[in-house]
């Protein structure tokens, strides 16, 4: 079987036939993701439905790139399982956790407090709120439900930073997933306040830019008002891609 006849957004398990061809040339090459669906083809990854489910592409990128076929993947905020999909669809170990498990795989578990040894983790992805303009559960130590603007709601997000921190490997990447908020003539920018957050305890690896589709306000209506009120609807996410830092360097490629 050529190249040309593999679809590289379904053709996603490491025992593929053809896999050695494929490579990485489906790998997102630069710093500007945007892929036309939350899963590639008929597999479902995650719930395309949940409410701030994250894109499966995204973390098929990272964990292809940040890890080797047996490593731990750990994602804090798993939601509707995505990160925990993908990875065991690649071949690697994945545990998942949430305040509000929807599914038995996920363990209920506060991300400020992971019940994991130090350095035990190969790449940690989080995609946590990143405002309380999503109703997630009504448990208080949910971090949706601390506007962003509000001191408490940084200081909530340092908390799971320092324990990523903690339970990563040194030398070992950690995916944050976040996004600005703009509401009722406030723009605060949560993505800078985390980029700068996160430079205390990890290194920069890249920021990358992912674009946002279906989300509730991408609608002619929505539109119609960022024209007419002089705002923006948000078009992008962040990924900042960071690193634990190390004595000794891992270079390159792993997969
Ligand atoms: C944006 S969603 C994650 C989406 C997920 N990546 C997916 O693809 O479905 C954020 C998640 O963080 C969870 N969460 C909020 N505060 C939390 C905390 N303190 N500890 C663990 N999970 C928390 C919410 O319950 C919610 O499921």
């Amino acid at each position: 079987m050529g190249v040309a006849a593999l679809d590289p957004r379904t053709d996603l398990f490491p025992n593929v036939k053809g896999w050695d061809a494929l490579r990485d040339y489906d790998l997102e090459a630069t710093t500007l993701w945007d892929f036309p669906a939350q899963s590639p083809g008929t597999t479902e990854f995650g719930d395309h439905r949940f409410n701030g489910v994250t894109p499966s592409p995204l973390v098929m990128n990272l964990v292809r790139r940040y890890t080797r076929t047996g490593d731990l993947v750990v994602d804090a905020m798993a939601g509707s399982g995505t990160a925990l999909d993908v990875a065991r669809a690649l071949g690697r170990r994945a545990l998942a956790f949430d305040l509000a498990p929807r599914r038995p795989d996920i363990v209920r578990n506060d991300a400020r407090r992971l019940p994991l040894p130090d350095e035990s983790v190969d790449l940690h992805f989080v995609d946590p709120p990143y405002s309380d303009n999503v109703r997630y559960s009504d448990d208080p130590a949910c971090v949706g439900r601390l506007p962003c603007g509000e001191d408490a709601f940084l200081e909530s997000l340092e908390a799971v930073a320092r324990e990523l921190h903690r339970t990563l490997k040194p030398g070992r990447v950690l995916g944050w997933l976040i996004s600005d908020e703009y509401r009722r003539g406030r723009f605060t920018p949560v993505g800078f306040l985390t980029f700068e957050m996160l430079g205390k305890y990890f290194e920069p690896v890249d920021v990358i830019s992912v674009a946002r589709h279906h989300d509730r306000s991408g609608n002619p209506m929505w539109e119609h008002r960022a024209r007419r009120y002089g705002f923006y609807l948000r078009g992008f996410k962040y990924l900042f891609i960071v690193r634990k830092p190390s004595t000794q360097v891992l270079e390159g490629r792993f997969e």
